[in-house]
């Protein structure tokens, strides 16, 4: 009979073995420092002890080579650490530009997710394999944090912000997803799976087994919110006095009236929806209405998609409230 205790989940990411490298690296030298540490002590104690009563100790003066050998080698050893940890670090945190864009809301106690495509589920997320996925996320209530452990990635849903992930599923199946933030009384129950199909399996799932989309609430897209919040009144196809317009601007860098720059991103469209005096472009005044109560998640996602549609470049049109929006 033989036991397979398993000190790390399986690797299914294109970046778990990275990240498992660096931990056993770090374990390595955590080891290896303490047990040089606990020898040292121990045989110094052993070495050096008081043999008879009226024994006293010998003066020392100090030893600059001493000094200069323990301070060099461990500044090199954290050198190499962070060097390592911050490209693993990159790599995981920063999502390659042809990765498809996938949603996750977090609430209390659910995930909730929808495909690039439109469709959703619930506490699971199907993706197909070797293909690279970004989850755009945020919360509708408190702290939640979206966690594949055999995908090695982990990160904060914000509430009133989008954090985002990604991850190249490597190995077919099905993986654990948890809630790692603790978020009240039901956070144990806040898990699902991961299924990773092979492509054509994914196509057929999207195409028979998942939820459609639901039409946005009170079956408003994107283009329909900007009509009906009266956004278009301030923010038509030219600049008006009033609002800049925002054809084409999604993704590229705008001046704010402090002479700040910042890119058109979906985090700023969100602040500039239910904040709309923290940032605001150069040349126009501070008379944007907040729209914070009015709109909801999915509202804010429709209306990000259909400015990002604006730009009219092959950037848009991902998510279902972009699609016949682009034109
Ligand atoms: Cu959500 Cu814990």
């Amino acid at each position: 009979m033989s036991f397979k205790i398993p000190f790390l989940p399986e690797q299914a990411s294109s970046f778990a073995r990275d990240s498992d490298h660096l931990t056993f690296y770090l374990v390595a030298m955590g080891t290896f420092f303490t047990v040089l540490i606990a020898v040292m002590v121990l045989g110094f104690v052993v070495r050096y002890r008081r043999t008879h009563p009226d024994q006293i100790g010998g003066s020392f003066d100090g030893s600059t080579l001493l000094e200069v050998t323990w301070t060099i080698i461990p500044l090199l050893i954290v050198l190499f650490t962070f060097v390592w940890g911050a490209k693993v670090y990159f790599k995981i945190y920063r999502p390659p530009a042809d990765a498809a864009e996938y949603f996750v809301t977090g609430k209390q106690w659910m995930w909730k997710i929808q495909h690039p495509t439109g469709q959703r589920e619930i506490n699971s997320l199907h993706v197909p394999i070797g293909q690279p996925v970004k989850l755009t996320m945020t919360s509708e209530d408190v702290l939640h944090s979206f966690f594949v452990p055999a995908f090695r990635t982990k990160l904060d849903v914000v509430p009133g912000r989008y954090t985002t992930m990604w991850f190249t599923p490597t190995k077919l199946g099905r993986f654990h997803l948890f809630c790692a933030e603790f978020c009240g009384a039901e956070h144990s129950h806040m898990i699902g799976w991961v299924q990773v199909l092979p492509a054509d399996e994914y196509q057929n799932w999207l195409a028979e087994v998942a939820v459609p989309a639901l039409p946005a609430p009170a079956g408003e897209s994107g283009e329909q919110l900007f009509a009906r919040l009266a956004c278009s009144t301030c923010h038509r196809d030219e600049a008006s006095v009033i609002g800049p317009s925002l054809r084409g601007v999604y993704g590229h860098e705008v001046e704010l009236s402090t002479g700040e720059k910042v890119v058109v991103d979906d985090n700023y469209i969100r602040e500039s929806l239910l904040e709309p005096t923290a940032k605001v472009v150069a040349g126009y005044q501070p008379v944007m209405p907040s729209f914070k109560g009015q709109v909801s998640e999915d509202d804010i996602r429709a209306l990000i998609n259909y400015i990002k549609g604006l730009a009219g470049g092959a950037a848009a049109a991902t998510g279902a409230e972009a699609e016949g929006v682009v034109r």
